[in-house]
């Protein structure tokens, strides 16, 4: 290498906060970013969902939600711990589970925020579910269905809107890692046992009942009018 190029990847070096080691090794000296990982409060008062006990919203909140988000700091520290002569395997091995916990983090957070019922559906909502499923009645058995082909099992089922298609889509997505790209999530239901077994058992279809009484359409409302 010569001299000017060693000089130039040194200064790109320490911008990104890389360092090359006493045997030439680069490492990393990034660090976790704390105060983003950190779970963010109900926005509404779970005391008063219809059909939806507080202690089941609460425990799902507080073991599953939260303990997505530690976890997703505890795996991004042993990515950044880990050392240079780590294989590609094992670093591959913790980006998988980082994927995981990291989506859950937000999935959970999509969630939580459009429960809460609140408002009623917009003329603009409405407009754009009619424009991609016909009618409203028909996007809601669509996703109601959908949800239920997870049940017995886990996952999501999502409406989201497709840049590519230019419009809204029912997806679902398994283990947190099933997506459509280019698209944002304009409504997300938890079809995870432990997001209905305390009150439901095992009553999937009596849960995505309930959920439809629940939603926060002002925040649905809001998502649908942000599409850029
Ligand atoms: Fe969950």
């Amino acid at each position: 290498m010569k001299r000017r190029d060693f000089i130039a990847l040194g200064a790109v070096a320490v911008a990104s906060g890389l360092y090359a080691s006493e045997n030439g090794e680069i490492t990393t000296s990034r660090s976790v970013d704390a105060e983003v990982l950190i779970p963010k409060a109900l926005n509404f008062d779970p005391k008063k969902l219809e059909g939806i006990s507080e202690k089941m919203i609460l425990s799902h909140h507080q073991n599953n939600y939260s303990g997505a988000v530690k976890r997703a700091k505890a795996i991004e520290e042993k990515i950044v711990a880990l050392s240079s002569s780590a294989q590609p395997f094992e670093l591959g091995s913790l980006k998988r589970e980082e994927m995981v916990a990291l989506n859950s983090m937000i999935l959970h957070e999509y969630y939580f925020e459009n429960l809460g019922q609140s408002g009623t559906i917009s003329s603009q909502s409405k407009s754009m579910i009619e424009k991609s499923f016909r009618s409203l009645i028909e996007w809601e058995n669509e996703f109601k269905k959908m949800a239920l082909s997870l049940s017995g099992g886990s996952g999501w089922a999502l409406l989201v809107y497709n840049h590519r298609l230019k419009r809204l889509e029912n997806i679902w997505s398994w283990d947190h890692l099933h997506g459509l790209w280019d698209s944002e999530i304009i409504l997300a239901l938890d079809m995870y046992e432990h997001s209905y077994q305390m009150d439901f058992g095992a009553n999937a279809k009596g849960y995505v009942e309930v959920f439809f009484k629940n939603i926060n359409w002002d925040v649905i409302n809001s998502r649908i009018l942000a599409i850029r």
